[in-house]
């Protein structure tokens, strides 16, 4: 069981430096799913050295295909999918399993996945998904378990997704990739990892357009070739790290990210006091360490304030002089961290998907438990600020998306440590 270990003096330490920000966890996941639709080479450059991609891969290669890691760069080539299943004991370690389903369908027309699992942030019905599959002509049965499904006569369709799902989003386009004719995923999400997914899927020989917006077109073909590409930095790893410095104080520049995918956080985080310079290529900020409540904050849909970015955002209110209102809408459970967070000092009143946080001038060193990826930077990001010693149980969930943050933060001058 690693555990993160964060060891502060009576005044924590500011933050300085600079940090090249890793690649996207959520960016590459579906690019390793997607590299199921060829039998050619892929290569996968700038992609994060986390447990969940490990686990993906682990998925991609359970299915017949082979990949080689040589640092950030991935090749993978599946020459043949010889098995269309997932297997439970690969699901239950990772949600994003399901998402091959699109790839899987498309190259061998049937697969089969245990029900999945990864974060426990709330309900995660798959329905979206499935009920587009069915109005592709998939044959969907639930068997011992498992996710059946028959797409041996699929056909294009107009879908309308209820919600606009990430994770339905890019499963539905890798489906359609490989089935004839032209599908229209409307009320699509807009994210930019579903741009970086249709630039791959097209860099493979695949025609998809309107990603970003809410309508995206998939044509169809059975002709995929190789492709190599480059993951985006991880805009949700470069917030967190913001977060921190506007908590800690210090000047940090980060390198390879985007201002432009980042709106909501900076303006939240200019409210807050920071001083922020965000370019396409880098964002600086630096803060004097004492920041003030933002009055509000609410979760959307790209580009709102990504959920993601909530529970850091706890820690940031946690400290902030003045009450922070915020507001769940996208995941009903991941409050989780504010129980935790109380035992380091926090002022904290829930009700459903609203939390109310006051700031309470200091947080203390405690033994706490991350519940989740983004709970358990939270904690982590209010380990920074806190007086004396944080022990983060359950590191695991951290590893799955955050690469070496003990490395990172500590190049920066902060102590932290992984056991
Ligand atoms: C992706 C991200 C996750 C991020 C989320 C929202 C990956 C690997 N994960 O997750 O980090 O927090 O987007 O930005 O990219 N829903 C349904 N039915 C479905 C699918 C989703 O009701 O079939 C609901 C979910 O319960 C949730 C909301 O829709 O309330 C958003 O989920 P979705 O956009 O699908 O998130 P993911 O793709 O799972």
């Amino acid at each position: 069981m690693s555990k993160y270990i964060i060891a502060n003096g009576d005044k924590p330490a500011a933050l300085k430096g600079k940090v090249k920000v890793q690649g996207s966890k959520n960016g590459a996941l579906p690019l390793i799913a997607a590299a199921a639709l060829t039998d050619r080479e892929v290569v996968l450059n700038n992609c994060p050295d986390i447990l969940d991609v490990e686990n993906m891969l682990r998925i991609y290669a359970s299915l017949g295909g082979n990949y080689e890691r040589r640092g950030h760069e991935v090749r993978l080539k599946m020459e043949y999918m010889n098995s269309h299943e997932i297997a439970s004991s690969l699901a239950g370690e990772l949600r994003s399993s399901v998402f091959m389903l699109g790839a899987i369908l498309s190259r061998a027309k049937k697969a089969a996945v245990a029900y999945p699992g990864g974060c426990d942030i709330g309900l995660r019905p798959i329905d979206l998904h499935l009920k587009a599959f069915r109005e592709m002509g998939v044959r969907i049965r639930d068997r011992y378990g498992y996710i059946q499904c028959d797409a041996s006569n699929t056909s294009a369709a107009e879908i309308d997704l209820d919600y606009p799902s990430v994770g339905a989003t890019e499963n539905i386009m890798m489906l359609a990739a490989g089935t004839k004719g032209t599908t229209t995923i409307k009320n699509a999400a807009g994210e930019p990892e579903i741009i970086a997914l249709q630039e791959f899927i097209n860099a493979l020989g695949g025609s998809v357009s309107g990603a970003g917006s809410s309508v995206v077109r998939v044509k169809g073909t059975e002709d995929f070739g190789s492709a190599t590409v480059d993951v985006d930095f991880d805009r949700i790893v470069a917030g967190t790290y913001m977060i921190a410095v506007a908590m800690c104080g210090g000047e940090v520049i980060f390198e390879g990210a985007d201002g432009g995918q980042l709106t909501a956080l900076i303006s939240k985080l200019k409210a807050a006091g920071a001083e922020i310079d965000a370019g396409q290529k880098a964002i600086k900020i630096a803060s004097d360490g004492l920041p003030r409540a933002v009055g509000s904050v609410e979760t959307g849909a790209y580009p709102g304030f990504p959920t993601d970015l909530q529970a850091p955002f706890g820690a940031l209110a946690a400290v902030s002089s003045g009450s922070t209102v915020i507001v769940e809408n996208i995941f009903e459970t991941r409050f989780k961290y504010l129980a935790e967070l109380t035992k380091m000092g926090a002022s904290v009143k829930v009700k459903d998907r609203v939390a109310v946080l006051t700031g309470t001038g200091r947080l203390t060193g405690a033994s706490v438990k991350a519940m989740d990826l983004r709970g358990g930077a939270a904690l982590m990001l209010a380990g920074l600020k806190a007086e004396g010693v944080t022990v983060i149980e359950n590191g695991r969930h951290i590893m799955r998306g955050y690469e070496a943050p003990e490395e990172v933060l500590s190049a920066l001058g902060a102590s932290v440590t992984k056991v």
